[in-house]
């Protein structure tokens, strides 16, 4: 099994930093993550890095929402993505920041190069601006009626009714989503990348470095003209100021790319490498980047134009995949389908979702489907009922009748592995892993065939048959052995066990333990269960309940769509009945992660109330505590019963939120002024 060795550098997009990962995320941390552990298994030098994308205007909003700055929130999202992507395997050689000082020298390096090579443009231009919030509007911050098809409330962009693509400009009615005011026209200066300067390159290059159906679609893109690129913003803006200006800032999207190699510059100072080995031009090692279809013009068009500008190497493939449908469709919040990754955590095994994944994932950009019924069919009947199911039925005759000695594969006649491990590091290679995983349970199959056939449980019941057991059970051990290995870069803390408890090995599997048997093997431990009946539907309801209580809290939720008042008259003020209130009683609601049931006293009357603090506070170190409620809100049908107001409360979310509580001279049902 000899093969080059290898130099590569593989990266995963880079995820933005106001909102967590959710299951369509996944599909891409997890291909690439399959793919690094791959080539890693082969012995080849392969180091993957990601970082958060923590630039641009919903950043800057979403912190000012939360009334912190964006320094603290993108440092709590960071190590929320980390903790997330730890619980699924996703198995990062360093993950960084766009937000650092390493990608603030390179963005300005490679600005300043492009610009030195006459590369960059500058002109005014107009755009929408919000006079009261002082700032200028991106697309998604506007919203009015389509100029197609007069549909209301769309965005600035495009219109969700007709399909329709146009200028924030041609919208009629528009309103900034900010302040709800009516944006105005004004004047700007702008920075431009000048694209169309390596329009010949990017032809020869969609050829070799991306995926045929791509190279086709960002054809259209060359034949049709390539226009500049827009890579600056005015003040405020949250990201990297512009050389010598004094209120312009480049645009999120020319700084994340570089991300990458801010990243992996962390990485070589940690560990003493030399940068310009993997990105200076003419370098031999590979680089790739695995992306989702909806970023393509930024990976396969500006990012190399850029680096070529600036005298880098560019990538030697961009990987596209497709997008993530639950049950054949878009994610939904409402059917609970939008799924984070925390919520399967909680509910559901992370090494089942990658072999599901694995399972669908092909080497193009087709959509990819999450079936909830299949999953669960294709997790109970292959890989607990075909792979596990070999070892849990055969291990343990080996250990009661041969003292856990196996033979080797010279004396039980050999199977054919050696075709099979061609076509699966072929398919591995090619990111073809449904075509991997198919072969793998067709192996499984002819295994679990063979066992049935020889019927060991009758030989062992027979003195003279002992040698045919002994046989028989190895080649099926030997069988699960490279089974395993296979199934290494999906199911990596699977396998691992396999590898340590199973056969006693004192490291994981690389690809060359195919070329060896251990001859010895411990009894068997369980390795995995089937998926618990309800695991699905519990996981679904906590989808939907995470969204109820975020809908309650708009401190805690993303960015509302919709206008957000600046101000409200004293009369709306005057209208909310603010009351102290007694907790009387807090308890956990059953099958809510994040709800207490409170049972509040207002000075005689009572009233029942659900709030998302649960993360904040435990039953008991509540009850007895004065806090402040909203009395006069209208009741609320939740799922788990009627909410009968509201409770205040401070802070960021999770852990930080802070009840009010007054002095303890206020008594119950006193207004609060
Ligand atoms: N911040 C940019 C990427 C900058 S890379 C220099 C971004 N972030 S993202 O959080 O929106 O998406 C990160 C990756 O996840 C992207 O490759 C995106 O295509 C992928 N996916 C996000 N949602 C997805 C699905 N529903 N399905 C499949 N992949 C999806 O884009
Ligand atoms: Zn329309």
């Amino acid at each position: 099994m000899s093969q080059q060795h290898r130099t590569m550098l593989v990266t995963s997009a880079l995820p933005y930093a106001n909102g967590s990962i959710h299951l369509g995320h996944l599909v891409e941390y997890i291909q690439t993550d399959i793919w690094v552990r791959f080539q890693k298994m082969r012995g080849h030098d392969c180091t993957y890095v990601c970082a958060d994308d923590a630039h641009g205007t919903p950043i800057m909003l979403r912190a000012r929402q939360e009334g912190i700055e964006p320094e603290a929130l993108i440092g709590k999202m960071n190590a929320e993505h980390q903790a997330d992507f730890a619980g699924f395997y996703i198995g990062f050689d360093n993950y960084y920041s766009t937000h650092s000082e390493e990608n603030r020298a390179f963005a300005e390096d490679i600005y300043l190069k492009l610009r030195d090579g006459g590369h960059i443009d500058r002109r005014t231009i107009r755009q929408f601006y919000d006079p009261e919030k002082e700032m200028f509007l991106p697309d998604r911050f506007i919203k009015g009626t389509c100029p197609k098809c007069g549909a209301e409330d769309q965005y600035g962009d495009n219109c969700e009714v007709c399909g329709a693509t146009y200028d924030a400009a041609e919208l009629k009615n528009p309103r900034s989503v900010l302040s709800g005011t009516a944006p105005v026209e004004k004047e700007s200066e702008h920075y431009f990348f000048k694209l169309s300067d390596f329009t010949d390159m990017l032809h020869d290059y969609l050829q070799q470095a991306t995926q045929p159906e791509v190279a086709n679609k960002m054809n259209e893109w060359l034949e049709a003209g390539l226009q500049d690129w827009d890579i600056s913003r005015d003040a405020p803006y949250f990201g990297f100021r512009i050389p010598d200006t004094t209120d312009k800032y480049f645009y999120v999207w020319l700084d994340a790319p570089m991300g990458y190699m801010a990243s992996f510059k962390d990485y070589c100072k940690r560990n003493h490498l030399n940068f310009g080995d993997w990105w200076d031009q003419g370098s031999s090692a590979e680089l790739y980047h695995f992306i989702g279809k909806d970023i393509l013009r930024f990976h396969t068009l500006f990012w190399p134009a850029v680096l070529e500008g600036a005298g880098y190497r560019k990538p030697t493939r961009v990987f596209a995949h497709g997008f993530l449908t639950v049950n054949g469709q878009k994610m939904s919040k409402s059917r609970g389908t939008f799924i984070n990754a925390r919520t399967w955590l909680d509910h559901l095994d992370p090494e089942y979702l990658r072999y599901y994944y694995a399972a669908k994932l092909s080497g193009g950009i087709d959509d990819i489907d999450l079936n909830l019924d299949d999953f669960v069919a294709r997790i109970n009947s292959d890989l607990v009922g075909k792979y596990v199911n070999i070892a849990s039925r055969t291990a343990n005759f080996i250990v009661r009748h041969f003292n856990g000695e196996l033979l080797s594969t010279k004396e039980y006649g050999d199977h054919e592995t050696e075709g099979g491990a061609r076509i699966i590091a072929e398919a591995f290679e090619q990111r073809e892993y449904n075509r991997a995983v198919r072969e793998i349970m067709r192996m499984a199959d002819s295994t679990n065939q063979f066992f049935d056939e020889n019927e060991p449980w009758k030989l062992a019941k027979d003195p003279a048959q002992k040698d045919k057991l002994h046989k028989v059970c190895s080649r099926i051990l030997h069988a699960f052995y490279v089974l395993s290995i296979f199934l290494t870069p999906v199911l990596p803390a699977m396998s691992r066990r396999v590898a340590r408890e199973l056969f006693g090995m004192s490291r994981d599997f690389i690809w060359a333990d195919l070329d060896s048997f251990p001859e010895h093997i411990n009894p068997f431990k369980h390795l995995a269960k089937r998926v618990e009946p309800g695991a699905v539907t519990a996981m679904l309801e906590a989808s939907r309940e995470s969204l109820a209580v975020t809908e309650s809290e708009p401190a805690a939720g993303p960015l509302a769509d919709e206008p957000v008042a600046d101000t409200i008259a004293f009369e709306d003020f005057a209208r909310v009945d603010l009351r102290v209130v007694k907790i009387v009683k807090a308890e956990a609601v059953e099958k809510a992660d994040k709800l207490l049931r409170l049972t509040l006293d207002l000075g005689g009357e009572t009233r029942t109330v659900f709030a998302g603090i649960k993360s904040a506070y435990a039953p008991e170190d509540l009850e007895g505590k004065l806090t402040v409620m909203v009395a006069n809100l209208a009741p609320r049908k939740m799922r788990f019963g009627v909410s009968e107001g509201m409770v205040l409360a401070a802070g960021p979310g999770g852990k930080e939120l802070f009840i009010l509580e007054p002095h303890q001279g206020a008594q119950p049902g006193m207004k609060v002024k």
